[in-house]
């Protein structure tokens, strides 16, 4: 009897020691494989000359109370879900501040692309189909692709770009969590750099870090650069040399941005992405905030600062306690990204308005405006994970 039960409670040491060797219970394989090692662990007790119903009885509740530890240690068989979306890029026209006209290569229409929301682990497919007269394809640009490299979008090196008129599928699992992003990979220095061919992908952590689950307003910011010269010429531009002249967030450049609506209190966090040709330098006035996350992974020493510097391709996710009531500016430093074409006041500037500030001071720019409660995603990275798409960043179909 002694024996016996010593067999059972090395069968349950040795499927602990099995599950504990595998890193993430995030993937659907590994859910199985527990299950698989859990039927083998059982059939091994019952082999290994266990006498009677309840030594089998002994074996199968050690089973679930391995189960349940790893449930308990937050790495439990967690079910990936399978996300399926459906992208076009359209020959589309936006119309920046002073009536100035760029044709874009826009993901459904509009520039930013929709908001892609997972969770970490999730089987993701992005179906793509190219409405434009030239070649795309989309690289993801954060994901590891581990097993999925065909899927990284790159022309030439892991596929044919996709030729207009024809769809292509890319597979991949939402790995590893954070702020990343998708792009076109084919002509960057014009389709990435002036044609607005990109668009957020916000992978939740499955273990989020306590600050994370504090946050009460998320912001998403996509920071990029335009050159008039070639507004209206599609398939030409992005040469050394040219002069970018128009500077946005999320695709409209001040004052046809919007004001980050925060209240006393409030837990904020700005992601911030590098997603044109220039480098930026993020500066908010009455606040320190705390460089949480670079490139979506969280650091492992959060510091303060005031002022970030973004390149091209990078991501910060900064976090601050709005403690401070007022009505405070957020602008690029680099002092020539805060102009429309020639005139000043513009380009890549916000303001943190504090709820219960008045605002209708008559030189106040925003006094009067529309107030559009998405057009920072923060809407849409509250509602249910999936794809969201935002009215306010459409453009119209250019010819
Ligand atoms: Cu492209
Ligand atoms: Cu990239
Ligand atoms: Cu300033």
């Amino acid at each position: 009897m002694a024996t016996s039960s010593a067999q059972a409670v090395f069968v349950t040491s040795k499927v602990l020691e099995n599950v504990a060797a595998i890193p993430s219970m995030a993937r659907t394989e590994e859910a199985f494989l527990l299950l698989l090692m859990s039927y083998v662990a059982y059939i091994e007790a019952t082999r290994m000359h266990v006498k009677g119903n309840a030594m089998r009885y002994l074996a199968v509740i050690g089973l679930l109370l391995a189960s349940g530890l790893f449930a308990a240690a937050g790495s439990s068989p967690a079910y990936a879900e399978r996300r399926a979306f459906e992208l076009t890029i359209e020959d589309t026209k936006i119309v920046l501040v002073e009536n100035q006209s760029f044709h874009t290569f826009a993901f459904n229409g509009q520039v930013p692309g929709p908001l892609m929301h997972v969770q970490e682990g999730d089987d993701v497919e992005v179906t793509v189909t190219n409405l434009t007269t030239l070649p795309h394809t989309i690289h993801w640009h954060g994901l590891l692709q581990r097993g999925s490299w065909q899927n990284d979008g790159v022309p030439d090196v892991t596929q044919k770009a996709i030729a207009p008129g024809d769809s292509y599928t890319y597979k991949f699992k939402a790995d590893p969590a954070g702020t990343m992003w998708y792009h076109c990979h084919v002509n960057v220095h014009e389709h990435v750099a002036m044609r607005g061919m990109w668009g957020p992908l916000v992978v939740e952590p499955r273990n989020p870090r306590p600050i994370e689950k504090e946050i009460t307003k998320d912001y998403l910011l996509m920071l990029s650069t335009w050159v008039s010269k070639w507004a209206d010429r599609p398939g030409e531009g992005g040469e050394p040399g040219d002069v970018h002249d128009f500077f946005t967030i999320n695709g409209k450049a001040f004052p046809d941005t919007q004001p980050i609506r925060v209240k006393e209190g409030d837990l904020v966090r700005l992601r911030l992405f590098g997603s044109g040709d220039a480098v930026h330098s993020i500066h908010l006035h009455g606040h320190v905030f705390e460089v949480f996350a670079k490139d979506g992974h969280p650091l492992p020493a959060p510091y303060k600062a005031d002022t970030i510097l973004i390149g091209p391709g990078e991501r910060y996710d900064i976090i601050f306690r709005a403690d401070n009531p007022g009505r405070w500016m957020v602008h690029d430093h680099v002092d020539s990204h805060t102009v429309n074409g020639r005139k000043g006041h513009g380009g890549i500037m916000t303001v943190v308005e504090y709820e219960g500030i008045p605002n209708d001071q008559p030189w106040y720019h925003w006094g009067h405006k529309k107030f559009e409660p998405d057009f920072y995603y923060e809407s849409a990275l509250k509602k249910p994970l999936g794809m969201h798409e935002a009215e306010v960043f459409k453009g119209t179909p250019a010819k």
